[in-house]
């Protein structure tokens, strides 16, 4: 896929990972659709940086675990854009908790945000992809669902869901609409983990962390490198699964 002039939307947008794979989108060609839930001058930060690279960029509020507010922030974008070429689910809840403490209030949260919107999001922008026959979905997903975490099994199942959520709708959609997920080792560590720093990278083969810069790397490749890749997991944790 050519990515001149091209549409986006990216969830969770203002900070972080949305704010890199934005970021460099634009700079790319892409005219992108931030979306932000509690980061608004974060979002409009990367919606300025969008634009120095004389791309469009709209700034667009959604509480994800509300399945109206998802479906607002679909129409939104397409009212913006007249259709959305590549649809980024990167938004997420993260947090711990220890299976015998976790609430029905935590599972039923982290799964809306992190499950439901995704499949609303794609269920809405779905339709322009497949009558334009072209579009592309990319969602994060993450390494642990691979070895779940027992401290945060609702987000490690969260995220299983996002690949069978991946799988399932490179069926759906196909021949014209490619889905794929890139699953991070940790590239961002939260921020009440920035002294563990040394200690996730013994956890790596390559014994560092990564980068935003190795996320957009896969991004990119998934978007412009190759339009035969489909229903795919792309793992980018410097090997950590190995060990
Ligand atoms: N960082 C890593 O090393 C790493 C590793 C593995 C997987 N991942 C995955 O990669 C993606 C991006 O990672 P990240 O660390 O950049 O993410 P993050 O900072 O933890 O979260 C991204 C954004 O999600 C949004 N969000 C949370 N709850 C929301 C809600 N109810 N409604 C709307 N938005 C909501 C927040 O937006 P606001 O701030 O605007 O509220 C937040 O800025 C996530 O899917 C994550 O699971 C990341």
């Amino acid at each position: 896929m050519r990515l001149q002039d091209k549409t986006v939307l990216i969830t969770g947008a203002g900070v972080r990972l949305g704010r890199a794979m934005s970021v460099a989108l634009a700079q790319r060609g892409c005219h992108v659709a931030i979306h932000y839930r509690l980061s608004k001058r974060e979002a409009q930060e990367t919606a300025g940086r969008v634009r120095q690279s004389g791309r469009e960029a709209v700034v667009l509020r959604a509480d994800l675990s509300k399945p109206e507010q998802v479906q607002t922030l679909a129409e939104r974008s397409l009212e913006y854009f007249g259709h959305v070429d590549i649809l980024i689910n990167n938004a997420a809840l993260f947090y711990a908790t220890p299976f015998l403490h976790a609430g029905e209030e935590d599972w039923n949260t982290i799964m809306d945000v992190n499950l439901r919107a995704p499949f609303l999001l794609c269920q809405k922008l779905a339709p322009k992809m497949l009558e334009r026959r072209e579009g592309k979905i990319v969602n994060l997903a993450d390494i642990s669902v691979w070895k779940p975490w027992a401290d945060y099994l609702p987000y490690c199942i969260s995220k299983a869901g996002v690949v069978a959520l991946t799988l399932g709708l490179a069926r759906a959609l196909a021949p014209h609409v490619q889905v794929n997920a890139i699953a991070p080792g940790t590239v961002l560590p939260p921020i009440d983990e920035g002294e563990n720093i040394e200690a996730l990278a013994r956890q790596t083969l390559l014994q560092r962390i990564g980068s935003p810069e190795d996320i957009v790397a896969a991004l990119l490749f998934l978007l412009e490198g190759s339009d035969f890749v489909t229903g795919q997991v792309l793992t980018v944790d410097g090997g950590r699964v190995l060990l």
